[in-house]
């Protein structure tokens, strides 16, 4: 009895296996979406995949590749950003993407595009894509999780986007440590630019990152919270708040502020 019973256990193992290859095929979308010959060297063409969504084909150096087909930034369209070495480099704001896997390279921007499938059998060029990207258009960098074994502290002051993009790095580069960003304002890192550009934003609009992403990557962010000194023998921060905070690591990201003109008016 007992072996039947495994027998069992093994086929429906197998059939539920079938089910998710299955579901997992589904995830996704493949078709030819034009001709070789149909794009020529250094061209950039947005094209329909089965209509599930668009993609950007490009050809550079003989070679084909598939990404998102809009900037992760302010979704500006790629397809008129400027073509680099191996990048494309976006026409708004200078956003760099990896042609090879849509990985930012250089940023405003902190996503990264999705990257598709290309093949070419008998002239015909064949893309596969995930269907949830094609929707997305972006795609964020894989990260670590924290090991609460590794007690090695990354201390970084100043949460503006220099701030925001260390602390997020650190993480997709596999820093399992911890990590405390001592932020002066009262605010989670947000996009700064947008106050000139949007004046009725809401700060929920321009945040670079919700509560919940700090939350998720176990990065401590410490608001209305100032660095007053800094003690390189003792490798310690100390707060405005009569607290301290040691560190193995630090990175000060405090910007600057604009100097005013010594003259009357406002
Ligand atoms: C209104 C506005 C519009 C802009 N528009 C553009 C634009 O269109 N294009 C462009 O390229 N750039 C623009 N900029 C400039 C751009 O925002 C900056 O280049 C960018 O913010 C610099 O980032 P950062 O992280 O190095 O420094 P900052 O953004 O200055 O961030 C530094 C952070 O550190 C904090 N800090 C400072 N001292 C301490 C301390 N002792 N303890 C704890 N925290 C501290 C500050 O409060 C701040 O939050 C604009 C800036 C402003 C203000
Ligand atoms: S929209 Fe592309 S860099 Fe801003």
């Amino acid at each position: 009895m007992g072996c039947c019973m495994s027998k069992s256990v093994k086929i429906q193992s197998a059939q539920q296996i079938t089910k998710r290859t299955m579901a997992a095929e589904d995830d996704f979308v493949e078709d030819v979406v034009c001709q070789d010959s149909d794009i020529k060297e250094k061209e950039m063409k947005i094209l329909d995949l089965k209509g599930e969504g668009d993609i950007l084909l490009i050809r550079q150096n003989g070679k084909l590749n598939a990404i998102g087909t809009k900037c992760s930034h302010y979704g500006a369209p790629l397809e008129n950003s400027a073509l680099g070495d191996g990048r494309v480099v976006c026409q708004w704001h200078g956003a760099c993407f990896n042609l090879a896997n849509g990985d930012i390279e250089d940023f405003p921007g902190l996503d990264s595009l999705p990257c598709y499938q290309v093949t070419v059998e008998n002239n015909n060029v064949k893309v596969r894509a995930r269907k949830s990207e094609l929707k997305t258009n972006k795609r964020m960098k894989a990260m670590v999780k924290r090991d609460p074994n590794n007690n090695q502290h990354f201390v970084i002051i100043g949460g503006g986007p220099s701030g925001a993009i260390c602390v997020e790095t650190l993480r997709q580069e596999g820093f399992r440590g911890k990590i405390t960003l001592i932020a002066k304002e009262n605010y989670y890192p947000y996009d700064r630019v947008m106050i000139n550009k949007a004046m009725d934003s809401e700060m929920s609009n321009i945040q670079l990152r919700k509560a919940e992403f700090y939350n998720e990557h176990d990065i401590d962010v410490k608001k209305n919270c100032e660095a007053v000194a800094v003690d390189t023998e003792e490798k310690k921060v100390e707060l405005r708040n009569g607290s301290s905070v040691n560190y193995d690591a630090l990175y000060i990201a405090t910007g600057c502020e604009a100097r005013r003109a010594p003259i009357p008016g406002k």
